[in-house]
């Protein structure tokens, strides 16, 4: 469903993507994880940091803002060092900057580590899970703190908390591994660290996690709603949990690829563009550098 006849700004300011952020739910107080592309937003005035200081104006002083740090291709390399102050998110634009502010309030893991800004950040990114998805991780906490997801021009394909879903009902094509590598510590020092790692399974024909979400969607349980150019999703962690359980135990591949690609998503126009999907209001609206 193409939503053109939401008027996109030419450009957006803090102030405007907070209205959007607020009109689409986000409230003062919320514990919000947020998966983004900042180029389906449309020209933002400032970049990826504009886009964080709107998050944090509607979270507020007692908010929490948490972002993917994840780094899994660079942690493949044998020689890679772990260092939470600096290595950078692959997550986009947008994730680097909430991982840059968060400084050392990002959890300790080689490859699917989290960054937090706000009240809950110390709790969120000092819970003790073993492996990036189990109940008591960083990700978990969301859960626990009643907590939201934001999808900020991405699909439900970028949507994480799934995986928590995989691993909580054992769906049977994760394995686990160990990966070793080293960690830099606040002192400098340089030291052995390890952290367990979830793999594909031989024959894993890939997930579709926008079945579950469309399926959430449909059922009312998330907010659509247009942030500048970007269709923004938020999604309620414990109500999508409750939401998906009988699904997932039902049918055990609920959440893999059934042989014809990903579910389509009926709002906004879903893009593949060589740097990932993006899904906006306007496939015109969407940022393109300026030509030299
Ligand atoms: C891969 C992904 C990050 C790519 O999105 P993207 O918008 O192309 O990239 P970023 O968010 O990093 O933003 C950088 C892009 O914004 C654009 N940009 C630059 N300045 C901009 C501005 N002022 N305003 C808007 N866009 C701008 C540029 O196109 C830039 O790309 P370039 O550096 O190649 O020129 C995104 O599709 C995605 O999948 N995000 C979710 C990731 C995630 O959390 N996954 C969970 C694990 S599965």
């Amino acid at each position: 469903m193409a939503l053109s006849i939401y008027p996109v700004p030419m450009v957006l300011t803090r102030d405007r993507l907070a209205a959007d952020l607020r009109r689409l739910g986000i409230q003062p107080g919320d514990v919000l994880m947020v998966h983004s592309s900042l180029r389906s937003l449309g020209h933002v005035v400032g970049g990826a940091p504009t886009v964080v200081d709107a998050l944090l104006q509607v979270l507020g002083p007692t908010g929490t803002l948490v972002g993917p740090s994840f780094n899994y291709e660079t942690a493949q390399e044998p020689g890679f060092v772990f260092d939470p102050r600096n290595t950078p998110s692959d997550m986009g634009a947008v994730a680097d900057e909430i991982r840059r502010r968060a400084g050392n309030l990002r959890s300790r893991h080689l490859t699917h580590s989290v960054s937090a800004i706000g009240r809950q950040a110390e709790t969120i990114v000092t819970a003790p899970g073993k492996t990036a998805w189990a109940a008591d991780s960083p990700l978990g906490m969301v859960f626990e703190l009643d907590g939201r997801f934001l999808l900020l021009g991405v699909t439900y394909q970028s949507f994480t908390a799934f995986h928590l879903l995989e691993v909580a009902f054992r769906l049977h094509h994760r394995k686990l591994d160990t990966l070793r590598r080293r960690l830099r510590r606040p002192d400098g020092a340089v030291v052995p660290f390890e952290s367990i790692v979830y793999l594909r399974d031989v024959g894993y024909p890939g997930y579709d996690f926008n079945r579950l979400g469309q399926a959430m969607e449909d059922a009312g349980l998330t907010s659509v709603a247009p942030v500048g150019n970007a269709i923004a999703r938020l999604i309620p962690a414990r109500s999508m949990r409750d939401f998906a359980t009988p699904r997932v135990q039902r049918d055990p591949d609920y959440l893999l690829q059934q042989g014809s690609g990903v579910t389509p998503l009926t709002c906004g126009d879903t893009l593949m563009l060589p740097g990932g999907v993006i899904s906006v209001v306007d496939p015109g609206g969407v940022f393109q550098a300026p030509r030299p």
